[in-house]
């Protein structure tokens, strides 16, 4: 049969249309147990030209975007404090009455778009320049019943994401003082009737479906606090809970946590510390994993090796690519508890000749020689603004006329900047 170009391009319209849909997208969930998964922070616009949420979740390169930062455990009107620098923030979005709390509801629809492409969103306390911290057990927990009532699966009035609902939470403390951080992992995990599972002993518990709602009204009950804690969102669904230590064992902020709580992941900073990937002889991974399956409080936890997107986005510990991936292939072969890469930050990865998508695809092809028999997975890379996987077909571009247009805007430097 043959085609007219104009049928073609009929054609090649009709496909750019469904591709743009993602009615043909494979969209497959973030699995914690693969050893090729890519974290990138999100939210602190190192590199100056940070573009909304969604525009990093156009192809299949990142699996998690923990958004950067919930800064203020306890901010005006006892509300924590949120910031995500151009794209959302106190001041240009407003907040909602007698709090700092930023109103952020623009952003529900990126996270929702991010969530349907199988990734995770899950968001990140602390930061450089963070003013956290607990006196006590039980302000911990009160705090982490606030932080499930308004960003995970309870209730408010005061959504700042509005209808969407994040997938967890990433500890990132480096700053005031290390204790009782367990008690606000624990209070999570109980809200979100996970205290004794991980994600695949979960999964397999949601097929018996009822008996999460039993184990959340009952929690409800023994609640100390009078803030309503409840899912009301989705009973099948998995909260993450992340930290990202420094590379110097033990952590000195979130380390007795660590070995306290379970934790689904740590995206450990080999960076601006003497144990960075720019320290061959001092690089530390072995250390890690022997934490991973000694002391941490979740023998299965994985261990990321948290790296800098560029030259400019850290202080010291910036790596290439290929020197990145060799890190990883040896991760990979060595250390059972490794779970992938997480980078600092977006912005600077894709600024960075997508240095995101390198280290993805050198990371899939080696987990691939290690692991054949774990379901392997194609990298797509977007190629224009549009969704489209058609370049990965070695179809024409659908969107060609506003790819590749890099905004040049002066630089900012974020407040939270971790140099
Ligand atoms: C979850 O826990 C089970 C048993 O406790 C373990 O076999 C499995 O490897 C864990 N999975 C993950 C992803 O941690
Ligand atoms: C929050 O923002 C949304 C839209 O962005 C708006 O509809 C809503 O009224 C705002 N809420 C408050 C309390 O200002
Ligand atoms: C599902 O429920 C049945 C009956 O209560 C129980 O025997 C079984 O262990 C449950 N399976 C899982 C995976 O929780
Ligand atoms: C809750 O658990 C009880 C047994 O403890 C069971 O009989 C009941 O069917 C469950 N209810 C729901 C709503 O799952
Ligand atoms: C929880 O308490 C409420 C009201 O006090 C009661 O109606 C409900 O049956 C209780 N649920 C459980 C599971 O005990
Ligand atoms: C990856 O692509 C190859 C060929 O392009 C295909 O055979 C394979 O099924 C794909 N794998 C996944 C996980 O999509």
């Amino acid at each position: 049969m043959l085609f007219t170009s104009s049928t073609m391009r009929t054609v090649f319209s009709f496909v750019c249309f469904i591709l743009g849909l993602g009615l043909l997208e494979r969209v497959a969930a973030f699995d914690l147990s693969r050893k090729d998964n890519l974290a990138v922070y999100w939210g602190q616009d190192s590199a100056g030209n940070q573009q909304r949420l969604s525009h990093y979740c156009q192809d299949s390169t990142v699996d998690v975007f923990p958004i950067a930062f919930l800064y203020i455990f306890r901010g005006t009107g006892g509300e924590p404090v949120i910031d995500f620098a151009n794209t959302c923030n106190q001041w240009d979005e407003g907040t909602f009455p007698g709090t700092d709390l930023a109103n952020c509801t623009i952003m529900a629809a990126d996270i929702k778009e991010c969530q349907a492409a199988g990734k995770i969103i899950t968001l990140s306390l602390g930061g450089a320049t963070g003013e956290v911290g607990f006196s006590s057990d039980s302000q911990a927990e009160s705090f982490a019943d606030q932080v499930w009532n308004l960003f995970l699966g309870g209730e408010s009035d005061t959504r700042p994401f509005g209808d969407a609902v994040l997938d967890g939470v990433d500890l990132d403390i480096e700053s005031g003082t290390p204790a009782h951080y367990a008690a606000f992992v624990n209070r999570i995990r109980s809200n979100a009737g996970i205290s004794h599972l991980n994600a695949t002993s979960f999964a397999l518990k949601a097929a018996n479906s009822t008996t999460h709602a039993n184990a959340t009204s009952n929690h409800a009950n023994k609640t100390k606090t009078t803030t309503p804690v409840k899912d009301v969102t989705n009973k099948n669904k998995y909260y993450y809970i992340t930290a990202a230590p420094q590379c110097p064992y033990p952590d000195a902020y979130i380390g007795a946590a660590l070995n306290d709580a379970p934790f689904d992941a740590v995206y450990v900073q080999f960076y601006n510390n003497y144990c960075g990937l720019d320290q061959p002889s001092e690089y530390n991974f072995g250390t890690w994993d022997q934490w991973a399956k000694t002391k941490s409080a979740n023998p299965n936890v994985k261990v990321y090796i948290g790296a800098p997107g560029s030259s400019d986005s850290a202080g010291q510990g910036y790596v290439s690519v290929s020197k990145l991936a060799s890190y990883v292939s040896d991760a990979q072969e060595k250390y059972s508890s490794f779970g992938g890469v997480m980078l600092w930050d977006a912005s600077t990865a894709y600024t960075n000749n997508r240095f995101d998508l390198g280290i993805k695809t050198a990371m899939v092809t080696t987990a691939e020689k290690f692991f054949p028999q774990e379901l392997s997975r194609n990298v797509t890379a977007a190629t224009s603004s549009a969704h489209s996987d058609a370049a990965d077909n070695g179809a024409e571009d659908c969107d060609k006329d506003d790819s590749a247009k890099v905004e040049s805007k002066p630089r900012v430097n974020s407040r939270f900047f971790r140099l």
